[in-house]
């Protein structure tokens, strides 16, 4: 979809970009990563010729761009940059909407298209349409941005540090929404970030730069498990066991886990035990709702009695989590096990953390 050969970009004496070849798949999420000043921003306005590269050549769909109109070929591309660019002066409307009518398309498309824009990215039309920038919070201004670069359904979208002007909190929720929205509209994404959880979660592939160079081209389970050079190891920092972590889904990890009925006797439930000390507490409807040592259960008179109490809610993970969260909540909890519950809380099985250390294991090396 769309490939880098070669590409240079030289300010005077400065290299900004240094013979850069990349190739990015049709639907594909690439994020550029890299220490400041090593040439990401200008790779990606290389790409819709808000900047001329000095050498190389970039193709979209097999065609070179230097041959393509450059007003032509940024109204086919979106883009979001660093600092969220929002007109000031104009309504979310119609910030949104400045591409399609440069596009000349009709009234009604455009007031429908930003409706369903907003949808998408999670505003309610109605209180949204008509304010100013200004009147925005950062995640929402952020959001806006993100709407107004897919407004034309453009096939190619490149954001420069999308979510890089909000709080932490904020960064994480508008990074589920990305990758919802991504699963929905499909685009081919150049996304430029310093943040290297951002990168791990998002990226189909990470280009990882240097001095204008790109010095490793992988997925993120690669790049994390074999680091390439000295310089990508130190990047991606001695905790990368723990950052594969979070590209793994529990899913495959999830075991058969002991458990008993709340209005189960004592007896049945010791036996039941077959040698665990933990039994994991449901109720009637199988959602979880503690846990009881055995041990204690032996001097008690019932499992009710014996149960320690918990919110499932904070003591269980969901099926959709990723093995980094299982950890982290059994770190916090102390436990060595962690129930997984469906979204009626219901339990459906555990994690143990010995399988978590040999998938960390694993990647090692
Ligand atoms: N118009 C320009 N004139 C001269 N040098 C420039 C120009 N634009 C960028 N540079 C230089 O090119 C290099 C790459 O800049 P670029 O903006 O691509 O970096 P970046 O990786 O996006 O950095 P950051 O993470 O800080 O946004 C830097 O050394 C920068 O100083
Ligand atoms: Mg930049």
């Amino acid at each position: 979809m769309i490939r880098l050969e070669q590409v240079t970009k030289r300010y005077g004496e400065t290299t900004a970009v240094n013979q850069l070849s990349l190739e990015i798949g049709k639907g594909e999420v690439c994020v550029l990563i890299g220490p400041s000043g090593c040439g990401k921003t200008t790779t990606l306005r290389m790409i819709n010729r808000l900047i001329e590269p000095t050498a190389g050549r970039i193709f979209i769909d097999g065609r070179d761009t230097a041959t393509v109109d450059a007003e032509k070929l940024r109204l086919s591309i979106g883009y979001a940059i660093q600092s969220v660019g929002l007109f000031p002066h104009m309504t979310v409307f119609n910030n949104i909407a400045v591409v399609p009518q440069l596009l000349l398309w009709e009234n009604n498309r455009i007031v429908r298209r930003v409706g369903e824009l907003l949808e998408l990215v999670g505003l309610e039309p109605a209180d949204y349409i008509r304010k100013y920038p200004s009147q925005l919070s950062g995640g929402e201004a952020q959001r806006i941005g993100v709407a107004r670069a897919l407004a034309a359904d453009p096939p190619i979208l490149l954001m420069d540090e999308p979510f890089g002007a909000v709080d932490p909190l904020t960064r994480e929720r508008l990074q589920a929404q990305f990758i919802h929205i991504q699963k929905e509209v499909n685009k081919t994404i150049v996304l430029v970030t310093h943040d290297l959880d951002e990168a791990i979660r998002l990226a189909d592939r990470i280009a990882i730069m240097e001095s204008g160079r790109l010095v490793q081209y992988d997925s993120p389970e690669i790049i994390l498990s074999r680091p390439g050079s000295k310089f990508v190891r130190d990047f991606v920092g001695a905790d990368r066991a723990l950052k594969r972590l979070s590209r793994i889904s529990v899913k495959d990890f999830i075991k058969p886990a002991a458990a008993v009925n709340v209005n189960q006797p004592k007896k049945e439930a010791l036996a039941s035990a077959a040698g665990h000390r933990w039994l994991w507490v449901v109720d009637d409807d199988e959602q979880l709702i503690g846990w009881v040592d055995t041990k204690t259960l032996m001097q008690s008179v019932s499992t009710k009695e014996a149960m320690d109490e918990g919110d499932a809610v904070k003591i269980s993970i969901l099926e959709s989590a990723t093995l980094r969260e299982a950890l982290s909540r059994m770190l916090e909890l102390g436990f060595k096990h962690i129930p997984v519950v469906d979204d009626s809380q219901r339990l459906i099985g555990e994690v143990a953390l010995g399988d978590i250390e040999a998938a960390t294991a694993e990647g090692k090396g």
